[in-house]
């Protein structure tokens, strides 16, 4: 079997497993460190250390779809869980990561808020009712960042929805002192930039697509260093770097697919590596898949 040393040492052990066991484990989600992740890893970072003042940082994270950016949210917020207080009953959420409903009335928001922190609530209850048990339970429980995913699904609101939505956040922002980080594909930008605050307020960060350079070649060894195959792919060699880009589009998500679609049939054919055929075959039936 060699030496395995293109590996990840906890990988070398999965590679001797069967057939079916190497496939079941290509299934399970990994994460791969890459510079910009880790930068916004960085930036949030520093947001959930700033002490309390009156106008927090807040970000806006954007890219295409399948650029990582719930990956990110995510695995920031696990490394931040909640703490129960047995003494006052209260649990603490120094990160509360939810999603902008798909149709983003007010109403809606809170609600969908107050059902992440798992608040009892009337969902007949009016507006103001809303607004004020959300604003007095999170200044109990001061989340030092409030995440806002999916923030393009504010586009699906009237132009009234879509301000009245815009307002919302400012006002948390401002009333509860905490960082707000929304994010969404670029469909959202321009709608989120048409307000002069939010551009004042909330600093961009784009999550662009892959292109040929270090950086690419540094992601796409990092993932062959976790898939459990028994011979050396060369991931970051120029023919699989371009085969890549091309079958992708730069986008995280297909490169993810089409290279444990690919090591899926390596571990089935027996070839034990990923040959730029078997890019190719996989990204043509992603292709297929997604017409
Ligand atoms: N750091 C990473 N390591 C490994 N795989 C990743 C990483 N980031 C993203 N991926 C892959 O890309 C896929 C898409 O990521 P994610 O769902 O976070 O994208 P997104 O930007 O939130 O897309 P959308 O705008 O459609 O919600 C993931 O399911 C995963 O397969
Ligand atoms: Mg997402």
């Amino acid at each position: 079997m060699g030496d395995l040393k293109h590996l990840l040492e906890s990988i070398r052990l999965i590679a001797a497993f069967d057939e079916k066991e190497r496939i079941t484990h290509l299934r399970q989600d990994r994460w791969i460190d890459y510079p910009r992740a880790a930068r916004v890893l960085q930036l949030l970072n520093e947001m959930h250390e700033t002490p309390q003042r009156n106008r927090m940082p807040c970000l806006l994270l954007h890219g295409d779809s399948g650029m990582g950016k719930s990956m990110i949210i995510e695995k920031f917020r696990r490394a931040h869980p909640t703490v129960y207080d047995r003494k006052t009953g209260v649990e603490h959420y120094s990160v509360i990561s939810m999603e902008m409903p798909a149709s983003p009335s007010q109403r809606r928001f809170y609600a969908q808020l107050l059902q992440t922190i798992h608040a009892p609530y009337r969902p007949s209850d009016r507006l103001e009712a809303l607004e004020f048990t959300t604003i007095k339970l999170l200044t109990v429980i001061k989340p030092r960042i409030l995440f806002v995913d999916e923030i393009h699904n504010l586009l699906s609101g009237s132009p009234r929805e879509q301000r009245a939505a815009l307002n919302l956040l400012k006002f948390l922002a401002n009333k509860l002192n905490c960082c707000i980080v929304v994010s969404g594909t670029q469909d959202a930008l321009a709608t989120l930039q048409s307000d002069d605050q939010m551009v004042s307020r909330f600093r961009p960060f784009e999550l662009a697509r892959w292109k040929e350079n270090d950086e690419f070649r540094g992601f796409v060894q990092a993932f062959e260093k976790t898939l459990p195959l028994r011979q050396k792919s060369g991931l970051g060699e120029q023919p699989f770097v371009q085969a890549l880009l091309a079958a992708s589009h730069g986008v995280t998500g297909s490169i993810a697919e089409i290279l444990t679609g690919a090591a899926r049939a390596a571990i089935r054919i027996g070839t034990e590596r990923i040959t730029v055929d078997l890019i190719r075959a996989e990204a043509g039936l992603l292709a297929a898949a997604i017409v």
